[in-house]
């Protein structure tokens, strides 16, 4: 691939993203729309899911955007969903694995049941939606996943303790290379983008704290939270044929944080 620039574009394309109706995925849906693909939101609810089509339908002229309810921690869900999009639309070229839920716990009193619903949203989902909309790319013959991993996945972000969410964007970054070298032999290419501290409803409550001010903030050396934005500008790049070349790779959005 020796077109520099047009080849960001993503017309004719397929692309699901889980978690699309609020923050960082809605904002990789967006993205991908202005690009020219043909966008599915997934989110376990109709009314959001709803409410964001129609937003980005005002936000992005001529997007065409579907919607399908799915809870990623159901294999069943996950495997009906896909087969009402085949059915609307044929193959889905791109999924962007983004569904996510993060919650603070120390290791000694966390509870089974935290640990679980933390490690099967964040983890078994992702392989989940890798191995059902996967598929069908292998028989095709190529295809485009990228996951929303998290600097979590490679550092031990402080103060607070969140060792599930740490283990299960860690268990990301090594399903993305383990699929990525799986996969390569049949055109499939897996791809992780992983956020540093990014505006959006997930940590907002957070967002006034001294936590937030003198650790999250305070520790990026370029002095500020992310935007969904910025992360889904990543996303772009790995999911577009400029990064024909790029698989297993996981491609920090930071802010310098994980450089100290
Ligand atoms: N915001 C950050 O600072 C940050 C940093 C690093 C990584 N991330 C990751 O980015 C991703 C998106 O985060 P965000 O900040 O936009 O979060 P958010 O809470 O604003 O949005 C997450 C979306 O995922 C949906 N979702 C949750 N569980 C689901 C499930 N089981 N099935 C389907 N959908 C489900 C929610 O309904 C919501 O719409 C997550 O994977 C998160 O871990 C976020």
């Amino acid at each position: 691939m020796t077109d520099n620039g047009s080849s960001f574009r993503l017309e004719g394309r397929k692309l699901v993203v889980t978690g699309a109706a609020r923050g960082i995925g809605y904002a990789i849906a967006r993205a991908a729309a202005r690009a020219g693909a043909t966008v599915a939101l997934i989110d376990l609810e109709q009314t959001r899911l709803d409410e964001a089509a129609a937003k980005l339908r005002g936000e992005v002229d001529g997007a065409e955007v579907l919607t399908e309810i799915c809870d990623v921690t159901s294999y069943e869900q996950v495997s009906a969903a896909a087969k009402a999009l085949e059915t609307r639309w044929g193959r889905t070229d791109t999924l962007v694995n983004n569904a996510g839920i993060a919650y603070h716990a120390p290791a000694e009193t966390m509870s089974v049941a935290e640990w679980d619903r933390m490690l099967s949203v964040n983890l078994s989902g992702v392989f989940y939606c890798s191995q059902v909309f996967g598929v069908p790319m292998i028989e095709a013959g190529s295809g485009t996943i990228v996951n929303i991993a998290s600097m979590s996945g490679l550092i031990v972000n402080r103060p607070q303790p969140q060792v599930a969410y740490n283990v299960a964007k860690a268990g990301v970054i090594m399903l993305t290379k383990s699929l990525a070298a799986e996969w390569a032999p049949h055109g499939v290419r897996v791809n992780a983008v992983a956020p540093g501290y990014t505006r959006t409803d997930l940590i907002e409550h957070l967002v006034d704290t001294d936590m937030c001010r003198d650790y999250w903030i305070g520790g990026t050396p370029l002095k500020r939270m992310g935007s969904p934005d910025e992360i889904a500008n990543a996303v772009l790049f790995l999911a577009s044929d400029v990064a024909s070349y790029v698989t297993g790779e996981t491609l920090v959005v930071d802010g310098g944080y994980t450089l100290w």
